[in-house]
Parts: C-alpha cells; sequence; structure tokens
C-alpha cells in the first residue's frame, strides 16, 4: 500500500469564521476517534483537511495553492480532503481540477469523514455536500476535551440573503440546535476545562428552542440555563443580526451577570439607501436605537461590527455617512472589508461596481477611524478593576495572557494558572492590548 493510505497522523487546517474553528474541531475529534492522531508540530500529516472559506475574493485560488504546497519534495502527495464553504460551492471544480484532493466534504456534511477516509484509503475520490435531513451534531463524538475558552455552535445557516453573501448558499437554511443538546455540549466543555463558551451561530441571536418545561425561548434562554453551570464563568455569542436583537436578549446584558459585556452587532454600512441596496432590512436609526437599549441596561458594553466599503454604487456621500455611524457609535473592535464580487449573489451583477483604488482609500479612512475608537477605548481602561481569564502563558517569564470582559487582550506578570479568573488593575493600554497587575484576591 502507498504511505497515503490507512492515514496515521492528520492536520485539519481552518480559515474563516468561529464556526469553521468549531467544525474543525470536531472534524479532529471524529479523527481521533478513528485512532488517527495530529500530525507533530513541524512535520507532515498523512491526511490533510483544508477547513476553507469562501466570503471574500481567492477564496478558491487560495485553496488551489494551498493544495500545491502540499506536495511533497518526491512528488507524493497526502490524503487531501477540502471541507468548509468552498467545498460546498465549488466541490464539483476541485475535483475536476486537483487530483491530489480526495475528498470534498461540505460543512453540513463532515460527520461522514470517517467513512469517506476509509473509501479515500482505499483508492476512491468521494464527494458530499449533502444538506442532509439528519443532524450532523447527533453522529459527532462526545466533546472530551477543552481549552479556558471553547465554541458552542447553536445555529448555522442564514436565511437573510444580503445581496453581497454566500453564506445563505453555503451554509443553508438557518437551524437551531435542540435546547437539550447544548447544555449537555457546555457541560461536557465545562467537564473538559472550559471556563468561558461562546455561543456560535450565523445569525446566533435567531436561535430558538424548547426548554425543559416546554417553554419556547431564545438565546437569553439558553444563556440563563448556561449560567447555572458553576465552574462556567463566562459566556458570549457571536454573530448576531440586528433584526434578532430582541427585546429579551437586551434585557439579558443588564441580567445575566456571566453574559459578557461585548456584542458584536455588524451593521456593513452607515447609509440607508445602500443598507436596502444590500437587503440588510435595518436602517441606521433602527439599528443605533438597538444600541441605545442595550447601553440602558449595561452602560459598560463593549461594540463591535462589521463593515464593507465600496458596496455597488456607494457614492463618497454614503461612505461618509458610514464614518459618521462610526463617530456616533465609538466601537470598542471592528472588522472592516471591501466589497468583494461573489458568484452567484445578486451584488455580483449590479451597476456601479467601484474601482479598487477607490476601495482601497475608503477602506484606510474607515480603518484609521476605527483604530483611533479601539485605541481610545482601551486607553479609557486605564484605571479600571476587571477579572482576566488566563488563557496561556505570555512571552516574558511569570507573564500570563488573558482577556478582560470586554474582550480587550490583558497581559500581566504573577502567579495564576491556565483558566483562572484573575482579578486586576489596568494599568497601560496600547491599540491591540492592555498590560495590568494583578490585585491580591485570585477570584476563582
Ligand atoms: N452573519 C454575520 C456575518 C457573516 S460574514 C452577519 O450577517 O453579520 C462576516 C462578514 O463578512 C460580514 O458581516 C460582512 O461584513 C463580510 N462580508 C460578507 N460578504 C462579503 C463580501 N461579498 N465582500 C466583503 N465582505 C463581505
Ligand atoms: Fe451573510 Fe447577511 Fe446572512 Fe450575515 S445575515 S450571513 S451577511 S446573508
Ligand atoms: Fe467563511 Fe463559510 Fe464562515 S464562507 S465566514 S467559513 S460561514
Amino acid at each position: 500500500m502507498q504511505t497515503s493510505a490507512n492515514p496515521k497522523t492528520y492536520r485539519v487546517k481552518s480559515f474563516g469564521c468561529q464556526m469553521n474553528v468549531y467544525d474543525g474541531d470536531r472534524m479532529a475529534e471524529l479523527l481521533n476517534e478513528q485512532g488517527i492522531v495530529p500530525a507533530p508540530e513541524g512535520e507532515d500529516a498523512d491526511l490533510v483537511v483544508l477547513n476553507t472559506c469562501h466570503i471574500r475574493e481567492k477564496a478558491a485560488e487560495k485553496v488551489y495553492s494551498d493544495i500545491g504546497r502540499l506536495k511533497r519534495e518526491d512528488g507524493s502527495s497526502p490524503l487531501i480532503a477540502v471541507a468548509g464553504c468552498v467545498a460546498q460551492a465549488e466541490g464539483e471544480e476541485i475535483m475536476a481540477r486537483a487530483p491530489a484532493v480526495k475528498m470534498v466534504v461540505g460543512p453540513q456534511a463532515y460527520h461522514r469523514l470517517p467513512e469517506m477516509v476509509r473509501a479515500a484509503s482505499a483508492g476512491q475520490r468521494v464527494t458530499d455536500t449533502d444538506m442532509p435531513a439528519e443532524t450532523k451534531f447527533d453522529a459527532l463524538p462526545r466533546r472530551k476535551r477543552s481549552g479556558p475558552t471553547a465554541f458552542l455552535t447553536v445555529q448555522e445557516g442564514c436565511d437573510k440573503f444580503c445581496t453581497y453573501c454566500v453564506v445563505p448558499y453555503t451554509r443553508g437554511a438557518e437551524v437551531s440546535r435542540p435546547y437539550a443538546a447544548l447544555v449537555d455540549e457546555a457541560l461536557r466543555l465545562v467537564e473538559a476545562g472550559a471556563r468561558e463558551i461562546t455561543l456560535l451561530g450565523q445569525n446566533v441571536n435567531a436561535w430558538t428552542g424548547e426548554n425543559a418545561r416546554g417553554q419556547t425561548v431564545g438565546l437569553e434562554g439558553l444563556a440563563r440555563e448556561l449560567a447555572a453551570i458553576p465552574e462556567l464563568a463566562r459566556i458570549r455569542y457571536t454573530t448576531s443580526h440586528p433584526n434578532d436583537m430582541t427585546q429579551a436578549l437586551i434585557e439579558a446584558h443588564g441580567e445575566i451577570g456571566k453574559l459578557m459585556p461585548f456584542l458584536h452587532l455588524p451593521v456593513q454600512a452607515g447609509n440607508d439607501r445602500v443598507l436596502k441596496a444590500m437587503n440588510r432590512s435595518h436602517t441606521v436609526e433602527s439599528y443605533l436605537a438597538i444600541l441605545d437599549s442595550v447601553r440602558a441596561v449595561r452602560p459598560d458594553i463593549a461594540l463591535s461590527g462589521d463593515f464593507i466599503v465600496g458596496f455597488p454604487g456607494e457614492t463618497d456621500a454614503e461612505f461618509e455617512d458610514t464614518l459618521k455611524l462610526v463617530d456616533a457609535v465609538g466601537y470598542a473592535q471592528c472588522f472592516s472589508f471591501k466589497y468583494s464580487p461573489r458568484p452567484g449573489t445578486p451584488a455580483a451583477t449590479m451597476d456601479g461596481q467601484v474601482p479598487a483604488a477607490v476601495m482601497d482609500e475608503r477602506l484606510q479612512r474607515l480603518q484609521a477611524a476605527l483604530n483611533r475608537d479601539q485605541y481610545a477605548f482601551n486607553t479609557a481602561s486605564v484605571g479600571k478593576v476587571c477579572d482576566v481569564l488566563v488563557e496561556r502563558k505570555g512571552k516574558h517569564p511569570g507573564q500570563w495572557l488573558g482577556k478582560s470582559p470586554w474582550l480587550q487582550s490583558v497581559h500581566f506578570t504573577g502567579d495564576a494558572q491556565v483558566g483562572q479568573l484573575v482579578r486586576v488593575e489596568i494599568t497601560s493600554a496600547g491599540p491591540n492590548s492592555l498590560g495590568a497587575v494583578p490585585l491580591d484576591a485570585l477570584v476563582s
């Protein structure tokens, strides 16, 4: 048999959003169950899973170059599986163009990876981009390992069809995982060492489920249940859509102490005509009203968002409105992107595609404003006393790295362990992180 048959070691490389990170972890768990082990750092793996993202341009090109790079000096390749959103969108082309790829598996079908690996080991090439009625989650192994922070996918898919976006096509319709399965997975993660859980979904706040008393609840109901797990210290969620930001979820920010004061609520643009063309179905005013109500119940909430510059037809004046919105909100941190036409989406064929140079200039100006606000937010944290959840050792002796409640990176020197909550005073601020000194009390 060739060396690529019956793989002994694997490596999973995830790109894109946190849901892909979650999926990558779950695929790794499936492979572990099959007796395949992670390849040691720096060594070639027998099996490589490229867990891809399709959100912006050159996604497919990147996959082809990654495949090329996996070729070994003797001309052989590991067993390659392409997973994730590029697999879903362009699986057939990948199979046709890249003979080294033996498996193509979509985001809703990866629970079938073990049988695919067996078939591929026997020399077959297999594609599975089904969106089966049965849920992959039932077929996945129980969670056994976790760091201090863990992701938990509670909702998948998107029904919003923003005109620029591929997600509704690559991830399918909105589906909420059942309440009991999520509580169970959270308990396993906490048993395995998680102190913070981030609930994930393409539209995480669209999640609904039936609780143990048979009542239909939203994400706040699930957060409340998880907050009752004693060893779990922190709950976060991402990504939210403004239209699913219910009053009950907003109020939960003032009621659930373990729900961290951080809200990632993408707005994309600061002009109503552009928002309409994007099919965002919220306005600048309705978005700002949500932020006001969250601030009313949780005045220290840190806000985050996503922006797209250069959507087709966006004028200079309309872009200025985005800068005005940024000024009005004062974000703690944000993601911003140049519009990227995605094949098959309505915006890709709209009139008024914006020249690259204009997009570059707009992105630079937007990012300058966002960086300025992030630094201002960090500077305003100096002098605050807060808890840091320790995630890992720092570069210097005795140094530890963790996160503040507002998701800022914090470093301090002192006695601590990974997974502990340490009370600190913030003493310095940089553009991307804070320095702190531990106070004597170790929180837990
Ligand atoms: N479901 C989330 C995020 C999905 S994708 C939401 O609706 O907010 C993450 C971000 O990628 C989006 O918020 C958007 O800012 C960006 N994005 C999506 N499609 C894009 C495209 N075609 N070009 C540039 N950015 C895009
Ligand atoms: Fe994409 Fe819009 Fe759905 Fe977010 S809400 S995933 S941007 S279609
Ligand atoms: Fe990318 Fe798919 Fe996530 S396109 S952003 S990996 S949902």
